[in-house]
């Protein structure tokens, strides 16, 4: 498929007859493509990116060679789930590179939000491209571009688009979700039988908890972040939120709060919960969380989470507030 229009007469993929269909058209596809050749893919553990890889395998099998780079900033567990779906359940050929230090050295001192994201998408790049340069006889690159991407073209994915790089390292593109929308693409996902935590996940910045950690990320303050994360994602679950908010998260601000811990004056981070419902992320709106619910989630964040003693619940819509805090 190499047109960039989706057809007038395709019909939208939402029933799992259609998605078998559309899985069988790629996967021939996807074969007469690449024949005999290699497929490199940077696979994130984004929705896009894994129903990408999930197709590909199904396609090719070992012709595909995975990337995941872990730069530091995924939620807690979301690296260990990615190597145990595609390379222990799914037997794919995966390299998975520990960049941690690498990116935080980088973004060490870094402020402002636009010079974090431009260092995180750069980074990211050179990674990429130095694995993509250790392999031999790749001749494609895959990449999750959806329909939308393409309709809102020039708005580039942050983080795990490779833009340039084909050309860059002489790679033809393999694009094979390209005219899908996005719960099209969750119901191929499903259909290929990727789990639900990662099919129907909310969606999650490319630059990650880099931007979560607010101004200069430290490591003590982005594990605030990941681990307050963790903890609202559990109690969201529990409480049947996460199949009603569009999004939610926690950040944590460079600044800190006072406080009282057995009885010494302490001196720690506060925490921010965000909880927005939306549509298409240019406005939002805040989701009623019941007081309980906010409370357990208060009680174990000032419990659990190291070096913090505040949580606070962002009660701003968008307009005025951006989704994001930085
Ligand atoms: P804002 O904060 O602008 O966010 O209201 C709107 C939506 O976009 C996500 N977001 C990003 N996604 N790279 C991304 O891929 C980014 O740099 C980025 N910044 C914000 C945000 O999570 C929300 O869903």
């Amino acid at each position: 498929m190499s047109t960039n229009v989706r057809p007038i007469d395709m019909k939208r993929i939402n029933t799992k007859e259609l998605a078998e269909k559309f899985i069988d058209e790629q996967v021939a596809l996807i074969k007469e493509q690449v024949g005999s050749d290699k497929v490199l893919l940077a696979l994130s553990g984004g929705v896009d990116s894994s129903v990408v890889a999930a197709l590909l395998i199904k396609a090719i099998g070992k012709q595909l060679v995975c990337v995941h780079v872990n730069h530091g900033l995924l939620r807690k567990d979301e690296p260990e789930q990615v190597v145990k779906v595609f390379r222990d359940e799914m037997n794919a050929n995966l390299i998975y590179v520990d960049a941690i230090d690498r990116f935080l050295d980088k973004l060490a001192g870094v402020s402002d939000s636009t010079k974090k994201r431009k260092i995180i998408g750069a980074e990211f790049i050179d990674v990429f491209k130095e694995e993509a340069i250790k392999l031999d006889g790749i001749k494609f690159l895959a990449q999750g571009t959806i329909y939308p991407d393409i309709l809102e073209s020039g708005k580039v994915k942050e983080h795990h688009n490779v833009g340039g790089l084909p050309q860059q390292l002489g790679f033809e593109l393999v694009e094979p979700i390209k005219l899908l929308f996005k719960d099209e693409v969750r119901l191929v996902g499903k259909t290929l039988g990727l789990p639900d935590a990662m099919v129907y996940r909310q969606p999650f910045p490319g630059p990650g908890l880099g931007v979560r950690c607010l101004g200069a990320i430290t490591k003590d303050r982005l594990e605030a972040v990941r681990e307050s994360d963790a903890i609202l994602r559990e109690e969201f679950e529990k409480a049947g939120l996460d199949q009603i908010v569009w999004q939610f998260f926690t950040a944590v601000p460079d600044f800190y709060s006072v406080g009282v811990r057995d009885g010494q004056r302490c001196v720690e981070w506060p925490v921010i919960i965000r909880a927005v419902n939306s549509i298409d992320a240019m406005t939002a709106t805040i989701e009623p969380i019941k007081y309980e619910v906010l409370n357990k989630i208060t009680a174990r964040i000032l419990n659990e989470v190291k070096g913090v003693n505040r949580v606070l619940y962002d009660l701003t819509p968008k307009p005025v507030g951006t989704i994001e805090w930085e």
